[in-house]
C-alpha cells in the first residue's frame, strides 16, 4: 500500500505513521527525519538545510524529491510506504506521482490529519523524543508509562527539536497553509483524499486510519 500522511505541523503525523508501521509492515518515510539525518551527519545536504529547517521554511523541492526518489527504489519500499511530511507543495506532489509513474505504481490514499491551530502548538511546544528509538512523546498529552523511560525501548534520555519555538512554529504554520494545503483540494480532485478528525486522542485518530484502510484493504 502506497500512502500518504497529509497535514500542519505538530498534527501527529509521525505519531499515526509508527502505529501504521506496526499494522501494515511497510515503512516510514519521513523527509523531516531524513533531512535531520543528513543535519546529524553533516553531509552537504544537511549543511544547507540545517539553517532552512530552523527557521521553519521549506527545503527545496529538488532536494527532497531527490532523497525520496532515492529511498523509494529500496527493497523494503517494494511493497509500499507511508509518506509522512512529503510531498508538501504541488512541484512534490507531482514529483512522486511521476516517480510513481515510471515504477508502473500509484497511490492508494491521502490520509489528511485535520487539526486545530491551538492544539498544533499545544502538542508542538510539549512534545520530545527518545534519543535511542525516536519514540514520541508529549508533557502533558502522551507521557510514557513510567516517567523518563521510554516505553518503546527502555531508553533514558530523551531530545527536543530546535525548530520546536513558538518562532519557527508560527512560520511553519504559515507555510502550511500557503504551500502545503493546496494539496488538499489536489488529492481531494484525485479521489485520493481520506480526511481523518486529528483532534481525537492518539489511539481513537488511529482507529479511525484503520477504518480508512480497512476500505481500501476490501
Ligand atoms: P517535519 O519533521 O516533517 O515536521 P512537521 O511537518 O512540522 O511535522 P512534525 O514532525 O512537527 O509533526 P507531526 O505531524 O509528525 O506530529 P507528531 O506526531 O510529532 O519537518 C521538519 C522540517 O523539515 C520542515 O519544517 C522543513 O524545513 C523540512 N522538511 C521536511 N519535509 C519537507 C518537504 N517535503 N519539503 C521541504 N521541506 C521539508 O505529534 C506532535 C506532538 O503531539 C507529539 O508530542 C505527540 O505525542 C502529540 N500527539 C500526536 N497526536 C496526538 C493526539 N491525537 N492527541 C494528543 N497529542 C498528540
Amino acid at each position: 500500500m502506497r500512502l500518504i500522511l497529509l497535514g500542519p505541523p505538530g498534527a501527529g503525523k509521525g505519531t499515526q505513521a509508527h502505529l501504521m508501521v506496526e499494522h501494515l509492515r511497510i515503512p516510514q518515510l519521513s523527509t523531516g527525519d531524513m533531512l535531520r539525518a543528513a543535519v546529524a551527519a553533516g553531509t552537504e545536504t544537511g549543511l544547507r538545510a540545517k539553517a532552512i529547517m530552523d527557521a521553519g521554511k521549506l527545503v527545496s523541492d529538488d532536494v527532497v524529491n531527490a532523497i525520496v526518489s532515492e529511498r523509494i527504489d529500496q527493497e523494503d519500499c517494494a511493497n509500499g510506504f507511508i509518506l509522512d511530511g512529503y510531498p508538501r507543495t504541488l512541484a512534490q506532489a507531482d514529483a512522486v506521482e511521476g516517480m510513481l509513474q515510471d515504477k508502473g505504481q500509484q497511490l492508494d490514499a491521502v490520509v489528511e490529519l485535520r487539526v486545530d491551530d491551538e492544539a498544533i502548538v499545544e502538542r508542538i511546544a510539549g512534545r520530545y523524543t527518545c534519543t535511542t528509538c525516536g519514540a514520541g512523546y508529549h508533557d502533558t498529552l502522551n507521557k510514557p508509562e513510567q516517567e523518563g523511560i521510554c516505553d518503546k525501548c527502555g531508553g533514558s534520555e530523551f531530545k527536543r527539536r530546535p525548530d520546536d519555538n513558538a518562532e519557527s512554529v508560527r512560520t511553519r504554520l504559515m507555510v502550511y497553509y500557503k504551500e502545503t494545503s493546496p494539496l488538499i483540494g489536489y488529492y481531494h480532485a484525485k479521489s485520493l483524499l481520506k480526511p481523518v478528525d486529528g483532534m481525537l486522542g492518539i489511539e481513537e485518530v488511529s482507529g479511525q486510519i484503520n477504518q480508512v484502510l480497512d476500505t481500501l484493504e476490501s
